[in-house]
């Protein structure tokens, strides 16, 4: 049995450097392999993370993980936003020293409320501060919610490639969401950004948060229908549901019907 699961945990930990398909595993019989690099937990108390079974990786919006994840949880630094411009070369070199194959880009640029960034500044930065690890990790797009109009969302996103002009060096694509609709309006959201993506030499598409808004039971069958979508659908790379927190994913420290909903498909 150790060695099974040393074996096991080698291959998730080769899965969460790769891009995640998962087929090749598809002959260990246990239940967190085909998909386990894709589902992830959004945190703020690192504790709770091992409440979401099968969680492949893990990411604070910050760039420490404030505390040990569980064995086989790949942690994913963000820069959140200018905010951490001092502190994030070293803490970045730390993470990707401790194993971490993903950098995050800046949380919700196109959001007043968030990282609030024009699409040329945060290009400009990006380029200062992520682009240098380039070959060390995947990096990573801005997260742009899924509002709707100029200079918001996907259209955020699009100038902020055109500014880029090829030099930001992501290669995965990463996007929010939230509303109180069906499981559709949630499916075209992410095909529409996997088609923006894919004009910009984009390998993958990250939902690093998406909820449905709606009551504990609306969530449960989005959740239904969208997490097998997510983990059919080779254009996604990983996704996490906000979040791992009581309210949330979590009732105190266990998972609440939300949790595990978005636990028991993959
Ligand atoms: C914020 C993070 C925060 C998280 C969970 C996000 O919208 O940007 O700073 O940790 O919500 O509360």
């Amino acid at each position: 049995m150790v060695f099974i699961n040393a074996f096991v945990a080698t291959m998730m930990a080769t899965a969460a450097m790769a891009a995640p398909h998962g087929h090749h595993f598809s002959h260990i019989h246990a239940r967190q392999n085909t998909t386990v690099n894709k589902l992830g937990a959004a945190y703020n108390d690192a504790s709770l993370v091992s409440a979401i079974t099968g969680a492949g990786w893990a990411y604070d919006w910050n760039f420490e993980s404030m505390g040990a994840l569980p064995s086989g949880v790949e942690y994913c630094p963000m820069l959140w936003g200018p905010k951490m411009y001092d502190q994030w070369q070293s803490a970045a070199t730390s993470a990707l020293s401790q194993g971490s194959t993903c950098i995050l880009g800046f949380n919700e640029p196109d959001n007043a409320g968030q990282a609030a960034m024009d699409p040329a500044t945060a290009a400009t930065d990006y380029q200062t501060y992520i682009t240098p690890f380039s070959g060390q990790a995947t990096l990573v797009t801005p997260a742009v919610t899924n509002g709707q109009g100029d200079n918001i969302g996907l259209s955020w996103l699009q100038s902020w490639f055109d500014a880029c002009n090829g030099a930001c060096q992501a290669t995965v694509m990463a996007i929010h969401y939230y509303a109180q609709a069906d499981v559709s309006d949630f499916t075209n959201f992410v095909t529409s950004a996997v088609t923006l993506g894919q004009q910009y030499g984009i390998q993958s598409v990250w939902i690093t948060e998406f909820q449905n808004t709606g009551s504990s039971d609306d969530q449960v069958a989005f959740l239904q229908e969208a997490i097998p979508w997510l983990n059919s659908n080779t254009d996604v790379g990983r996704y996490a549901y906000f979040y791992a927190a009581d309210g949330y994913l979590l009732s105190g420290t266990s998972l609440s019907p939300v949790g595990e909903a978005y636990v028991a498909t993959y």
